[in-house]
């Protein structure tokens, strides 16, 4: 029986490009995001195109009393269960966050306890059967702290950690969970924003996503060049980080 790939934020460009990919080579698809529009129009294209089941629901990230619903639809419809990729995220806009608070708060659901919310019972099903692979798209914004986006960095730091212990606790009964830290991607989210550089597109990004999967890494940071550029943010001492504009 063909297995299913369930993937959370869908409607994300990357999400997009994962999607493609996936249905080409024959997998049957579960596609979660909040824009139900958008969601059957893809859906129906990607059936089109390449002959696979594709299911979907409404999922927002912010309403946390349906996510047990979702979680048992999508189990119910996705089965045998390959994998789970979370793409949803949200930039939001820093200044902003600074001053409401409930906006700083809806970037944090939206990336991380929303996140937490919906991959806890999937991973449990996941541990259950015994096999299969979840994948979180977290950020190398999240590996240090910087002025212009530390609300959304923040966010992307705690699922770091959280993918973390996931895989830990899931290696043990053979589940892998991948962190993937993409630095700049040309889609819906950095679409006129100053200052890129670098900045890959979602189908390279989507490729290597797969690929690492496959040989089962742990975290890995697309494109590849991230990890040196990180490792030097990283290794920059806190006297002289707090002083630069970054
Ligand atoms: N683009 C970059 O440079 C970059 C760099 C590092 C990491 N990332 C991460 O890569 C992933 C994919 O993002 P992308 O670049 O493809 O951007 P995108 O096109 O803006 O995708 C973000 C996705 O998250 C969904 N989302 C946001 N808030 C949500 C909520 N409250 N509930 C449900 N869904 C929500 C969006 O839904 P709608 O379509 O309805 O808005 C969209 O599907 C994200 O996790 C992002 O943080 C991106």
């Amino acid at each position: 029986m063909t297995k299913s790939v369930v993937i959370i934020g869908a409607t994300s460009s990357l999400a997009r490009s994962l999607a493609h990919q996936l249905a080409q080579r024959g997998t049957n698809l579960y596609l979660a995001a909040r824009d139900e529009v958008e969601l059957d129009r893809i859906a129906q294209d990607l059936k089109i195109r390449y002959h696979v089941s594709v299911g979907w629901s409404r999922f927002e990230a912010l309403e946390f009393e349906s996510h047990r619903e979702i979680c048992d639809r999508i189990l119910a419809a996705a089965n045998p269960l390959e994998g789970v990729i979370l793409c949803m995220g949200e930039l939001g806009n820093q200044p902003t966050a600074q001053t409401d608070i409930n906006h700083a708060l809806a970037i944090i659901q939206s990336n991380y306890t929303g996140a937490v919310s919906i991959l806890t019972p999937l991973a449990n099903a996941l541990e259950q059967q015994g096999s299969g692979w979840i994948v979180g798209i977290g950020s190398v914004a999240g590996d240090r702290g910087r002025q212009s986006n530390y609300v959304y960095g923040s966010a992307k730091g705690a699922l770091t950690l959280f993918l973390q212990g996931l895989r830990s606790r899931l290696s043990k009964v053979g589940v892998h969970v991948m962190t993937v830290k993409p630095g700049f991607m040309d889609t819906k989210m950095t679409f006129g924003l100053p200052g890129l550089f670098l900045v890959a597109q979602p189908d390279d990004v989507a490729r290597d996503i797969l690929k690492a999967v496959q040989k089962r890494k742990n975290t890995v940071y697309l494109p590849w060049f991230w990890w040196g550029i990180m490792t030097i943010i990283r290794a920059i001492p806190e006297p002289i980080f707090k002083k630069m504009k970054l």
